[in-house]
C-alpha cells in the first residue's frame, strides 16, 4: 500500500495535492511519501523480527539525503557501492557500524576511505580485490572486516540487465571457488573474514531463485565450518520485487521472503544483513509531468510530456512498465482511448508507454508516473542538456524540496573552453 490517492478529485501524496506542488516547483518533479517510506521499511524490518538482522537500505535505489535520513530514523543502515554513496550515507547520518560496501570495481581510494571510516563490512568480489584490500589495510594499520560475495550461479528469472547471480555475470566469486578463497582470506594480513554475501538480481518475483541461492550458501557455511573457519555473518543482498501495476500476479511479501530465509538459514547461528532497495522506495515515489502537446499521428495518438528518458530511464532501458495516471481524477466512466506517452528527447526509445488506454488528455494536464521512487532520480542524467528535476519529500500535510531543480547555467558552469579555442 502507498499513500498516493485521489482526495476530492486531486491525486495527492499523503495530504498534499500534487497539483499544488507542481504550481510551486514547476514540472517535472519527483514526489516521495514519508509515510510510504516508513511503512515499507517497517514492514521489511518487522518480517525479520525473529532473526539477528540489520536492514542496510540500498542507497543506489534512491540516494537523496532526506530519503536516507528518513530511513535511518527508523533504524536503517546502508548498502553503498561507491565512494560517493559512502559519503552520502555518512552525510545522512547512517551509523558506520551499519554500512556495508559492495561492488566489483572498488578503487584503492574507495577502499581506503571505507577502511578509514570504519564501516561494518566490505563485500569483496574477487581475489584481486582481496589482495589490494589487504595491502591497503596494512598500509593504514587497520583491519578490514570482509564478507566474500559469492556468485551462486542461479538464474533469478528477472530482466537480463539486472540479473547478477549467474555464472556468466561479473559479480562475486564463483561459489565453487569460494571455499578456497575464504581460506586464503583468513591468512591475509589486514583481513578478517566475517562471512559471506550474495545478491542474485533485482525485481525478483519468485522465491525459488532466492531459495536455490541460499541453499548453496548454507552448504558453503557448512564446508567452511567443517574446516574450522569462522562464519559469523550472512549478507543476503536485496532483490525483492514490487508490483508495477502491470500484472494481477501478487509479488512475494517481505514476510514470505523472511520465511524462506528462516527455513533455509535460520538455524546457522549467524547474524544477517539485508540490502533492500526497490521494495522500500519504489512505490514511495511518483514522477509528475505535464502534457506539452497531444499529437494526432496518422496511426497513433502521441501524448508528449515534459519528462523524458533522462529523468526516468527505466522504460527505455529495461522496457519497464510504469502505471501512469492523471493527476486530476477522470470522471467516472470517462471514455479511454489508446495513446503513447513520450518525452521530448530525440530518441524513439524516449517512450514511457505504448498503446495505453488513457482518459482524454490535453496540453497542460498533469500526469503521475507511478512506482518511480526506485531507480528514478538516482539514474537520471542531463542528456539533451535537460537539468535534473527537483525531488520533493511529503510528510503528512507538509512538503519540502529536498533537491532543487538544476538550472542550465549549473551545467554550463562545469565546463571550460581550452586555451586554444
Ligand atoms: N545489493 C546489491 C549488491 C545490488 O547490486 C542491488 C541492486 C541491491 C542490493 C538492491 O536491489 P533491489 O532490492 O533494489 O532490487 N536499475 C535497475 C535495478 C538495478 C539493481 C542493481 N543492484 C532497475 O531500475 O530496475
Amino acid at each position: 500500500m502507498d499513500h498516493f490517492q485521489y482526495q476530492n478529485g486531486r491525486l495527492s501524496a499523503e495530504d498534499v495535492a500534487l497539483a499544488d506542488i507542481a504550481e510551486d516547483v514547476g514540472t517535472p518533479f519527483y514526489a516521495y511519501s514519508t509515510a510510504t517510506l516508513e511503512r515499507h521499511f517497517q514492514n521489511f524490518a518487522d518480517a525479520f523480527d525473529g532473526l539477528d538482522a540489520t536492514v542496510c537500505y540500498s542507497v543506489k535505489a534512491n540516494s537523496n539525503l532526506a530519503v536516507i535520513r528518513t530511513l535511518v530514523n527508523r533504524g536503517a543502515g546502508a548498502d553503498v557501492v561507491s565512494g560517493g554513496e559512502l559519503k552520502r550515507a555518512l552525510a545522512a547520518g547512517v551509523p558506520v557500524d551499519k554500512i556495508v560496501f559492495s561492488g566489483v570495481g572498488k578503487t584503492d581510494h574507495e577502499l581506503a576511505d571505507a577502511l578509514r571510516a570504519g564501516i561494518a563490512q566490505i563485500n569483496v568480489e574477487s581475489e584481486e580485490e582481496l589482495e589490494s584490500l589487504s595491502a591497503i589495510a596494512q598500509d593504514l594499520g587497520l583491519e578490514a572486516k570482509v564478507a566474500l560475495r559469492v556468485n551462486p550461479d542461479v538464474d533469478a528469472n528477472t530482466h537480463a540487465k539486472i540479473t547478477t547471480g549467474k555464472g556468466e555475470n561479473k559479480f562475486g566469486i564463483e561459489w565453487t571457488r569460494a571455499h578456497e578463497v575464504y581460506g586464503k582470506a583468513t591468512n591475509l594480513p589486514g583481513i578478517r573474514p566475517v562471512g559471506l554475501a550474495v545478491h542474485i538480481g533485482s525485481q525478483l518475483s519468485e522465491m525459488q531463485p532466492f531459495r536455490d541461492a541460499y541453499v548453496r550458501m548454507r552448504d558453503l557455511v557448512a564446508m567452511l565450518r567443517a574446516d574450522g573457519l569462522t562464519v559469523e555473518r550472512l549478507d543476503l543482498g536485496g532483490g525483492l520485487g514490487i508490483p508495477y501495476g502491470d500484472s494481477a500476479e501478487p509479488m512475494p511479501t517481505p514476510a514470505e521472503y523472511a520465511d524462506v530465509v528462516t527455513e533455509v538459514l535460520g538455524d546457522l547461528g549467524v547474524s544477517f544483513t539485508f540490502e533492500p532497495g526497490r521494495v522500500i522506495v519504489g512505490n514511495a515515489g511518483v514522477l509528475v509531468t505535464r502534457v506539452v502537446y497531444v499529437k494526432e499521428g496518422a496511426t497513433r495518438r502521441f501524448v508528449i510530456v515534459d519528462a523524458a528518458m533522462n529523468d526516468l530511464v527505466r522504460p527505455a532501458m529495461y522496457d519497464a512498465f510504469h502505471e501512469i495516471v492523471p493527476v486530476a481524477e477522470p470522471a467516472e466512466g470517462a471514455q479511454t482511448s489508446p495513446a503513447d506517452i513520450v518525452g521530448p528527447v530525440c530518441e524513439t526509445g524516449d517512450t514511457f508507454c505504448k498503446d495505453r488506454a488513457l482518459a482524454p488528455l490535453q496540453a497542460g494536464d498533469l500526469l503521475a508516473i507511478r512506482s518511480a521512487g526506485a531507480y528514478g532520480a538516482s539514474m537520471a542524467s542531463t542528456y539533451n542538456t535537460r537539468p535534473l528535476v527537483p525531488e520533493v519529500l511529503v510528510n503528512g500535510g507538509e512538503y519540502a524540496v529536498v533537491r532543487r531543480r538544476l538550472e542550465v547555467d549549473d551545467l554550463l558552469d562545469l565546463e571550460r573552453q581550452p586555451d586554444w579555442l
